[in-house]
């Protein structure tokens, strides 16, 4: 589907995206990103942050948090969120940007995170290709995404059909994106991964990914 030259579809699901979540949020989903990104350490970078669901999860083992994220309209509610209820990390610092093209330096991250972002990332690939370069040798890559349904079901078969409209409707995001893939084949080494499901959620978001990936030392 074309991109909405005016871009309501983006301030839409700025507008209902956390409020949608919120459901999600309370009946697990926290937990889960608790256990993603409470393992982050050091110098960290997260990618998408949208309206900042995992910044109450970082603990004071992160020195510095780098907190980023494309759109105009999460900006706004990141900013918002930091100041009212900063993260209880060393320091922190937003930018807008989004993760094709990271503004880092080489090895520069002990740890970068993510949460439900490759499914809206035009070009995955690329995306991976800037964690491996911002991370140092065995830093770590904290995610948790929701992804395709496994060939042959009939869930992914509809997150295929579905996936035109659900992509206008919320701003991009592919509900039949098969992110394990691309880890898999990227430069990172895999340190654990589990299948779960998102709670409270529409199907076609339902299966998801959690893990950890490294870049070997
Ligand atoms: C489904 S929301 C997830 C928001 C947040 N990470 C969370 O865990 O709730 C997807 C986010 O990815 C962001 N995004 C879109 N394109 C992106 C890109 N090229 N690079 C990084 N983030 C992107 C969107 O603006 C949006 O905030």
């Amino acid at each position: 589907m074309a991109r909405d030259p005016w871009g309501l579809n983006e301030r839409a699901f700025a507008w209902y995206y956390p409020r949608l979540m919120a459901l999600s949020e309370r009946a697990g989903g926290a937990a889960l990103r608790a256990r993603s990104v409470g393992a982050a350490s050091g110098r960290t970078l997260e990618i998408g942050a949208g309206n900042g669901y995992n910044l109450p999860h970082y603990t004071s083992a992160v020195t510095e948090l780098v907190v980023t994220e494309p759109s105009p309209h999460m900006v706004e509610l990141l900013r918002a969120r930091l100041a009212d209820d900063p993260p209880p990390v060393g320091r922190w610092e937003l930018m807008q940007t989004g993760a094709e093209s990271l503004p880092f330096p080489d090895a520069s991250f002990d740890t970068v995170t993510a949460g439900y972002v490759h499914c809206t990332i035009p070009r995955p690939e690329l995306a991976i290709a800037e964690i491996v370069r911002v991370l140092k040798p065995g830093g770590r890559y904290l995610f948790v995404e929701h992804v395709r349904a496994p060939d042959g079901s009939v869930l992914g078969r509809l997150q295929d059909v579905v996936r035109p409209l659900h992509t206008y409707v919320a701003a991009g995001c592919n509900p039949n994106r098969r992110t394990e893939e691309f880890l898999r084949r990227s430069d990172l080494e895999i340190e654990w991964l589990e299948h779960a499901n998102l709670p409270r959620s529409s199907p076609s978001v339902r299966p998801l990914i959690l893990g950890a990936a490294r870049k070997p030392a």
